[in-house]
């Protein structure tokens, strides 16, 4: 192929970066790649103010694209898992190849789009779409490919860390740095997404199958949002000697897998909890290489569209001297991939943070620390705030010793059915990563 013909569909965040990265590093990409790569269709419903596209053909159909035969790879920029579907599928089947940010198209439709490719023997990456500008894709399906990787856990959603940090170092209110968030391009059109964790639990969906060889399982993850962290638990973890993240877990437990992403309360040691703002950490753990971390910025236009424009690279290479991609999409052909069982999340053990508000009358306390002894649960810390003014209920800190989840749900369930407590426990996990 004397040069491979690029159409990009979608000219929001990500795609104008990615045409401003063609417009400032063309000669750059072209030497780097040791082959032509020429940006040559852009296909977006309305213009951006951000990027020049007067040297490329523009159509306002996304879909014209995908008809056109000068373009080679088609990049979808555009979101969502409806229109997108259609033009993947599309792309796919008139024999192109296809680099995509799109998490959400990935973990719920990868599967299918995957097996499409493979029929088609096209190319279908998606680097930008796990934490932003981190080359993490490519270093789980390739540099680590010697290793049985058996943790991956990080911050992968930038606009939630960028909350959970203002929030935790500036005293600002969720709804204001959220509002911060989408101004600076990092939050999702529909930032429910990046609140309430679906963003994040599709991108773990991604790194997890990259990591175990397992088929993608958008529903897999246990999935908590941040919306339920507040001022009051920030400030109890910071005197506990943590901060707050939210963090996608995988873990590999022999034949079983556990997927979570929920508000963790990390030791403000361990270097995950110094990356704050809209910058990712990506944690893995794996046999040979034992641990690394990768920290970069997870949003952004230019971060992530640094990624798009790595896959696009990527294929000018290869496909520069071989009429097919060799790299399998997930490290190795999906009719190779093998389903695992997720660990029951009320087997799963952690040590947690319980927050709540009790009546202050002797023999309260020795309730709830009864209510946990008679589990087993042990307790590791405790505060007990003395009462405001005029008030009669207290606050009370727990920090439990590991513990079932299950077993956890049941001593919560009988205390608030206690009279002495008022409103529900909070919960939040707690992290130390000793082996991850
Ligand atoms: N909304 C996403 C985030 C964008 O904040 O991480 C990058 O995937």
């Amino acid at each position: 192929m004397a040069s491979l013909r690029i159409g990009v569909c979608g000219l929001g965040t990500v795609g104008s970066g990615v045409v401003n990265i063609f417009n400032d590093h063309r000669g750059l990409i072209e030497q780097r790649c040791n082959a032509g790569l020429q940006l040559v269709h852009i296909g977006a419903r309305r213009d951006n103010a951000d990027c020049d596209t007067s040297s490329y053909r523009l159509s306002r159909d996304v879909f014209e694209v995908v008809r056109d035969p000068d373009v080679d790879v088609v990049v979808e920029l555009i979101g969502g898992t409806t229109v997108a579907r259609d033009l993947v599928t599309q792309a796919i089947q008139a024999g192109k190849h296809v680099v995509t940010a799109n998490k959400a198209l990935i973990a719920e439709y990868g599967n299918e789009l995957i097996a499409l490719a493979e029929q088609a023997q096209v190319a279908l990456r998606f680097e930008a779409a796990v934490a932003g500008g981190i080359p993490i894709i490519k270093v789980l399906r390739e540099s680590l490919a010697a290793n049985v990787i058996t943790g991956v856990a990080g911050i992968i959603n930038g606009t939630g860390n960028f909350i959970l940090t203002e929030m935790a170092n500036a005293g600002r209110g969720f709804d204001d740095v959220l509002a911060e968030a989408q101004a600076l391009g990092y939050a999702e059109a529909d930032p429910t997404f990046d609140v309430d964790g679906t963003d994040a639990a599709h991108k773990l969906v991604i790194l997890a199958s990259l990591a175990f060889g397992i088929p993608l399982d958008a529903n897999a993850p246990v999935t908590e949002g941040i919306d339920t962290v507040t001022p009051a638990d920030l400030e109890f973890a910071k005197e506990l000697g943590f901060c707050v993240k939210h963090l996608g877990i995988a873990r590999r437990c022999g034949d079983a897998i556990d997927l979570r992403v929920h508000p963790t309360l990390i030791p403000t040691t361990r270097q995950i909890a110094r990356v704050d703002g809209v910058l990712n950490a990506v944690m893995v753990e794996a046999d040979a290489v034992g641990e690394i971390v990768l920290t970069g910025p997870g949003a952004g236009s230019l971060p992530t569209a640094s990624s798009v424009c790595s896959d696009l690279l990527d294929l000018g290479r290869v496909l520069s001297h071989s009429k097919v991609d060799p790299m399998p999409t997930l490290g190795v052909p999906s009719d190779e991939l093998q389903t695992l069982p997720l660990i029951p999340r009320d087997e799963v053990k952690g040590v947690w943070y319980l927050r709540l508000v009790v009546e202050d009358r002797p023999g309260v306390m020795a309730e709830i620390t009864g209510l946990l002894s008679e589990r087993g649960i042990s307790i590791e810390s405790l505060i007990q705030r003395p009462p405001t003014a005029g008030s009669s209920q207290v606050t009370v800190v727990i920090l439990t010793d590991s513990v079932a989840c299950g077993q956890l749900d049941s001593a919560i369930r009988n205390m608030e059915a206690l009279p002495t407590l008022s409103g529900s426990v909070v919960r939040l996990r707690v992290e130390s990563f000793q082996e991850v």
